[in-house]
């Protein structure tokens, strides 16, 4: 592992124990690298296809990204940046990261399959819904702040082996009815510029940032694992049809 760059990455070893089940913290520094400069994805808007850029905005005339970004500080938008391991600069930081994962956790990069990254940009105050995601998901908090709140999925569960099923079915982003969360059954993690956390597959989660504009960045893969469960849940929807 080399602790010369920016990325590198530290996970304790009560954390290290807890994947791929269990959501933990983890502290990085990935803070002041210029790819994730908040004006640096309208740059990114322009070398990503349309189709990989989703917008979520309380404009509500057609603005282009650069303008989106140029008022994010004053509006309600959040963006995400899908499948940035598409753009060399993004895939080398999203391998390296993946490489002092490997390592921390103690696993071998073979094990990670089908690697991703993201980006999201926010702003102030902005709430991301409650949602569940397929893959093991490691987000990295790299300006602003904000609270990523889990539901402790292996012991309170707020979704049913059914949707999760009918989730895997189509995986198009799952959101979740926020009007019934009982927050007794989430944790919050709190992420700073140094600091992320591990949202494990299909664990629901929602965020609220802070009162700053906000940049994280999440890098995602599947295992052995986390394909068996979503097979599972596909046989048992293929049962019940
Ligand atoms: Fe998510």
């Amino acid at each position: 592992m080399n602790k010369d760059r920016p990325g590198h990455l530290t996970i304790n070893r009560e954390a290290r124990r807890d994947f791929p089940t269990r959501s933990f913290c983890f502290e990085h520094g990935l803070s002041g690298e210029p790819s994730f400069e908040v004006e640096e994805f309208t740059r990114v808007s322009t070398m990503l296809p349309s189709d990989m850029i989703e917008v979520v905005s309380d404009h509500t005339g057609i603005l282009s990204i650069s303008e989106l970004i140029d008022d994010i500080k004053s509006s309600s938008t959040w963006m995400i940046f899908r499948n940035l391991e598409q753009l060399p600069t993004y895939k080398r930081i999203m391998e390296e990261l993946l490489e002092d994962l490997t390592c921390e956790l103690g696993i071998a990069a073979s094990d990670c399959l089908r690697p991703m990254c993201f980006a999201f940009v926010s702003s102030p105050s902005v709430r991301v819904p409650l949602h569940i995601d397929p893959e093991h998901n490691f987000l990295f908090q790299v300006s602003g702040s904000k609270s990523v709140y889990l539901n402790r999925h292996e012991k309170d569960p707020i979704v049913s082996p059914t949707q999760i099923a009918a989730f895997y079915a189509d995986e198009v982003g799952f959101s979740l009815s926020d009007a019934t969360v009982d927050e007794g059954k989430f944790e919050k993690f709190y992420m700073t510029p140094s600091s992320g956390v591990y949202i494990p597959v299909t664990s629901p989660h929602y965020v609220i940032n802070d009162e700053k504009v906000a940049v994280s960045f999440s890098v995602t893969f599947r295992s052995i694992s986390s394909d068996e469960h979503r097979d599972r849940h596909l046989r048992m929807l293929q049962n019940h049809s």
